[in-house]
């Protein structure tokens, strides 16, 4: 009997203690605060998820892994579209909350399954058509690591697709790729370069959709008047300087830097074929 106690004490503790490092588990405040109301976090807009899904001749039943899901609006609305099922994981707990609802919304619950967790080292149980990565390429140390974690989830035959940034134009002094928000030049690489980049990882790309700068907008554009809403509602929340500086020096920034000199894109990816007689 005190042994059975002791373990139910333990038990317990370890229970909460679990529990605490998953409430714990989250990404830096701000992005929740400036992104709470997007539903996709990166440059791409609607119509570009719509034709990326379309160009990956997406059948029904179609197995998709998302590592870094952000509010689900991919998996979502491909399992509204094209009938695919699929999994979803995020270290936000407020923007995998939004992916579920947006399930709810769309009518495909039964279809997707949105996790919250850290992506890092994920591997799924059940080998995935399409693996996916779309503008989280940290969660694998980089885009080489992110391909070779997502291979370990991906059926023979499947597609990978890494969401990434490029130079449209190269920065001419670091200063300028500083306030693209890079932390150097070699950051990122040009378009040409990026893709020849997947060939010497072995693998082909077998198709690619761009953003444009449009998009750009939808993405940081879109952060303004949220912050503009927050911080009417929480002048005396801790962030309310950062974000109040944020407002008013994002959109002199974003015009002259990142939409100018930033590109972004997704491409889909698989393993070289190598043909013994080409
Ligand atoms: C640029 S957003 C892209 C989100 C989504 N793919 C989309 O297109 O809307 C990056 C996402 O990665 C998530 N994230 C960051 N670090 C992560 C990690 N270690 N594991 C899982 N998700 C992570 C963030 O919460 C955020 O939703």
């Amino acid at each position: 009997m005190g042994h059975a106690k002791s373990f139910h004490v333990r038990f317990f503790t370890q229970s909460i203690r679990s529990l605490q490092e998953i409430y714990a588990l989250d990404i830096p405040r701000i992005f929740n605060i400036t992104e709470s109301a997007h539903r996709i976090h990166n440059p791409f807009t609607p119509d570009k998820f719509a034709t990326l899904g379309t160009a990956l001749r997406l059948a029904s039943g179609v197995r998709v892994l998302d590592l870094g899901s952000g509010s689900g609006e991919m998996l979502c609305t491909w399992a509204r579209d094209h009938g695919i099922v699929g999994t979803g994981i995020d270290m936000s707990p407020l923007f995998t909350e939004q992916a579920k609802l947006r399930a709810e919304e769309l009518g495909v619950t039964h279809q997707v399954n949105f996790i919250h967790n850290d992506a890092s080292g994920y591997i799924s149980d059940e080998k995935a058509d399409v693996a996916a990565c779309v503008g989280a390429t940290w969660i694998g140390g980089g885009v080489a690591g992110t391909i070779e974690l997502l291979a370990k989830s991906l059926r023979t035959g499947g597609i990978i697709l890494i969401g990434e940034p490029y130079w449209r134009q190269l920065p001419p002094t670091e200063d300028i790729a500083k306030k693209c928000l890079a932390n150097s030049i070699s950051d990122f690489l040009g378009l040409s370069e990026l893709v020849a980049s997947f060939g010497n990882l072995g693998y082909d790309v077998v198709e690619m959709v761009l953003a444009n700068q449009d998009g750009w907008d939808r993405y940081e554009a879109a952060k303004w008047l949220t912050m503009r809403r927050w911080l009417e509602k929480n002048p005396d929340d801790e962030l309310a300087g950062e974000i109040r500086s944020r407002l008013s020096t994002e959109p002199e920034r974003h015009t002259a830097y990142t939409r100018e000199y930033l590109g972004w894109g997704v491409f889909a990816l698989m393993p070289r074929l190598n043909l013994e007689n080409a």
